[in-house]
C-alpha cells in the first residue's frame, strides 16, 4: 500500500516497517492487538489493515507513554510516535513481516476505549458463527476475514478491467422490479402508491440485460445483487452477487471464450493455480450418467457404471425386478477401504434419504467371492460381470442401487461425494474446472402436466419444438470442483419461439402477456441474436479464499454482512416487525406474529 498522507494520527502503516527502516521516526495508528506487561517494559502489538507492529514502552526513556500503555487494553485505539529500532537477533520474530523491527514509543495517544470483545481477536480458532455475525465489525478485524473482503475487491477489479478491455459497458438495472423467474421465490416490496401491488426484487437481471441487447448496448455487464427467497445453504445466500454479462450477435463460443478469459484473469490475479483455458466441456448426459449430477466433481473417479447387462436375469428380485420394470441397476467402486458395519448402515441410511429403496454393499474377496448380504443370491458369472464392469479388485467396496434412472443417479452421485469426503481422496490444492453443455431444454413434470425448463425459459432451444422431450438447449454451466460457478445460454430472440416455450411450460398467452409483456413487446422491434452468462461471485471468492473444497466452503465468509441459515441478519436484527402505521400506509395487515430468529 502507498503510505498514508501524514496527519495527526499516522504517517506509516503498521505492517510496513522493515529492518532497513531502523532509525526512522514514524507515527502509526491502530488497535491494540495484544499487550504484554513485563513489569518493566510494556509491549503492544499494534494492528491496522496492513498488519502488526510491535511497540515497546520503556519506563525510563518515555515514562508518560509507559504509564499510558499500562492502562491500554485489547482493542483500544491509539496513535503512537517513536523511533524504529532493529530487534536483537534473539528477539526477531520471523512469523511477523515486521518482526525484525519494533517501535520505541516516545508518545502515545489513546483515541478510543474498547470494551472487552465478546471473542478474542488475537488468535486463530473456530468461534461460534452467530456470535461472529452479531459482531461482524469485530470479526472483520481478524486477518482471514479482512483478507477475504480485500480479495473480493481484487476479484471485482480484475473482472471490471478484463471486461473494459473487451468493450463491455457496466449498466445498473433496477432492484425494484417485476418477478424474474430463476426458480426461486421472490422477495416482495409493497407499493405505497398502489396499495395491494408489489415490486419483486430481481432474482437476476436476466430480462433487463436482454432488453439492453434490444437497446443496442452490444456488450453489457454488471456486478449485480440478486435476491432469491430460498433456504440458505453453505453455498447459497438469499442475497448474493453475480457477475452478469450479455453480448449481441454471438454464439456459444463467444460467451464461453469471454468467460474463460475473465475467470482466468481472476485466477491469475489471485495467484490461484488453474489450467489455462480452453477448459474441457462435458455433455450433460455424460455428467449425469457418469457422476449422477449435472455439476460433477471430476477431481476423483468412482464413476457410476451400469450393471444391467450383468444382472438382467439375476434371481435376486431387487435387481431383476427393477430391470424388468424399466429401471436400472448401477453401482460405484469405492475402492479398497476399511469400512465398519455401522458405517455401511450409515451409507444405506444416506442412500435412503436421497430416495433409494435400499443399498447393496459388497466387498470383493481374494477368490472373487463377495462379502455382502446378497452374495448368496448372485451367481459366479453375475458377480464376475459386476466386478469387471466396476474394474474392481480384491478388497474393493462396491455400492449398488436398483431404481428408476433418476433416483439411481441422485443416490450414487451423492454417495460418491460423501465417500470422497470421508476417505479424503482429493489432494489439497487440486482443482478442476469445466463446462457442462448440451442440456436438455425441458424436464417432464408429470404432476403438473407440463414441461419445466432446466434453465430459465429465455434459453434458446435447439431442435424440433414439436418434440419437447428431445429438445436440447443452447445453455452452458461452468463447474468447479463439483460446484456450479455459473450458467448461461444463447437466448430466444424470436417472438414466436418465446411464445411457444412459454406455452410448453404452462404459461398461456394471457399470462405471458401479463408477466412478460414488456419482453415480448421488445422482441417485436428487432432483437439481435444474443446470449450471456452469470457467475456467482460469492462462490468464486469463497473458493479463491483458500477453502480446500467448495463442499466445505461457506459462502457467508465471502460476504461482508451475510445472513444466517434462516435468512436473518443477527447484526441488525433484520427482518424486524414494523409500525402499524407503516403497514397501514402500505395497505397491509400482519397476520402471523413475527417469528424471532
Ligand atoms: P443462475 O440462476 O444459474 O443463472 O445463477 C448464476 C450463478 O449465480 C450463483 N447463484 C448463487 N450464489 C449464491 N447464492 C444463491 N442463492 C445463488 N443462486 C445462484 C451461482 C449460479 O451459477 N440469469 C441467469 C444467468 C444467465 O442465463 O445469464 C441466472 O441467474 O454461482
Ligand atoms: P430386501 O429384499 O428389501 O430385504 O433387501 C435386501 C437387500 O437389498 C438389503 O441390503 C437392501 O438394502 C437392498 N436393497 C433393497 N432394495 C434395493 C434397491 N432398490 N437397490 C439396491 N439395494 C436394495
Amino acid at each position: 500500500m502507498r503510505p498514508p498522507r501524514p496527519n495527526a494520527y499516522r504517517d506509516t502503516w503498521a505492517g510496513a516497517p522493515r529492518a532497513a527502516d531502523a532509525g526512522g521516526e514514524v507515527r502509526v495508528a491502530g488497535w491494540v492487538h495484544r499487550r504484554r506487561d513485563h513489569g518493566g517494559l510494556v509491549f503492544i502489538d499494534l494492528r491496522d489493515r496492513t498488519g502488526l507492529l510491535q511497540l515497546v514502552f520503556h519506563p525510563e526513556t518515555a515514562p508518560d507513554a509507559h504509564a499510558a500503555a499500562r492502562d491500554l487494553r485489547a482493542e483500544d485505539v491509539l496513535s503512537a510516535t517513536g523511533t524504529l529500532a532493529a530487534r536483537d537477533p534473539a528477539n526477531v520474530n520471523p512469523a511477523m513481516p515486521t518482526g525484525e523491527v519494533e517501535l520505541d514509543v516516545a508518545a502515545v495517544q489513546q483515541l478510543a476505549d474498547a470494551d472487552t470483545p465478546p471473542f478474542p481477536l488475537d488468535e486463530e480458532r473456530d468461534l461460534d458463527e452467530l456470535l461472529r455475525m452479531r459482531h461482524r465489525y469485530l470479526d472483520l478485524r481478524r486477518a482471514p476475514q479482512r483478507d477475504t473482503l480485500i480479495l473480493r475487491d481484487r476479484v471485482n477489479q480484475t473482472i471490471r478491467r478484463a471486461l473494459a478491455e473487451r468493450d463491455f459497458v457496466e449498466v445498473e438495472t433496477p432492484i425494484l422490479t417485476r418477478s424474474t423467474p430463476e426458480g426461486a421465490r421472490d422477495f416482495l416490496v409493497p407499493s405505497r402508491h398502489q396499495p395491494g401491488a408489489f415490486f419483486a426484487l430481481p432474482q437476476s437481471p436476466q430480462l433487463f440485460k436482454q432488453l439492453l441487447m434490444v437497446g443496442g448496448l452490444e456488450r453489457y455487464f454488471q456486478i449485480a445483487r440478486c435476491f432469491r427467497d430460498e433456504d440458505p445453504r453453505a453455498d447459497r445466500q438469499p442475497e448474493f452477487t453475480q457477475l452478469d454479462l450479455e453480448m449481441s450477435f454471438v454464439d456459444e463460443e463467444d460467451v464461453i471464450g469471454t468467460t474463460e478469459a475473465v475467470i482466468h484473469a481472476v485466477f491469475e490475479a489471485a495467484e490461484y493455480e488453474m489450467p489455462a483455458p480452453p477448459w474441457p466441456r462435458m455433455p450433460y448426459d455424460d455428467a449425469v450418467g457418469r457422476y449422477g449430477i449435472d455439476r460433477p466433481d471430476t477431481r476423483f473417479g468412482m464413476e457410476i457404471e451400469d450393471l444391467g447387462a450383468a444382472l438382467s436375469s439375476s434371481e435376486f428380485k431387487v435387481f431383476s425386478g427393477a430391470l424388468a420394470s424399466g429401471g436400472v441397476v448401477r453401482g460405484i467402486n469405492a475402492g479398497a477401504r476399511e469400512v465398519a458395519r455401522s458405517e455401511l448402515d450409515g451409507l444405506t441410511e444416506l442412500a435412503q434419504r436421497f430416495g433409494a429403496k435400499g443399498l447393496v454393499w459388497a466387498f470383493v474377496e481374494e477368490d472373487g467371492g463377495w462379502r455382502s448380504p446378497i452374495a448368496k443370491f448372485l451367481s459366479d458369472e453375475e458377480r464376475a460381470g459386476v466386478v469387471t464392469r466396476l474394474g474392481a479388485q480384491s478388497g474393493d467396496l462396491l455400492l449398488i442401487v436398483a431404481d428408476v434412472p433418476r433416483t439411481a443417479a441422485i443416490v450414487l452421485g451423492q454417495l460418491r461425494l460423501e465417500l470422497a469426503e470421508r476417505f479424503d481422496v482429493v489432494a489439497d490444492g487440486h482443482h478442476e474446472i469445466h463446462w457442462v453443455v448440451d442440456f436438455p431444454m425441458f424436464e417432464r413434470n408429470e404432476a403438473e402436466e407440463r414441461w419445466d425448463p432446466l434453465h430459465h425459459p429465455f434459453t434458446a432451444p435447439e431442435g424440433d419444438l414439436d418434440d419437447p422431450g428431445a429438445l436440447r438447449s443452447r445453455a452452458y454451466d461452468l463447474v468447479m470442483d463439483g460446484f456450479e460457478l455459473g450458467g448461461g445460454s444463447i437466448r430466444i430472440h424470436d417472438l414466436d419461439v418465446q411464445r411457444k416455450v412459454f406455452e410448453l411450460i404452462g404459461i398461456g398467452p394471457q399470462e405471458a402477456q401479463e408477466r412478460f409483456g414488456f419482453l415480448l413487446d421488445a422482441l417485436r422491434y428487432g432483437a439481435p441474436p444474443h446470449g450471456g452468462i452469470a457467475l456467482g461471485i460469492d462462490r468464486l471468492v469463497a473458493l479463491l479464499a483458500g477453502w480446500r473444497s467448495l463442499r466445505e466452503v461457506n459462502i457467508r465468509e465471502s460476504i461482508a454482512f451475510p445472513k444466517t441459515a434462516t435468512g436473518a441478519d443477527p447484526l441488525t436484527g433484520a427482518p424486524a416487525p414494523v409500525d402499524e402505521r407503516q403497514l397501514k400506509e402500505l395497505g397491509l395487515r400482519a397476520q402471523a406474529p413475527p417469528r424471532t430468529a
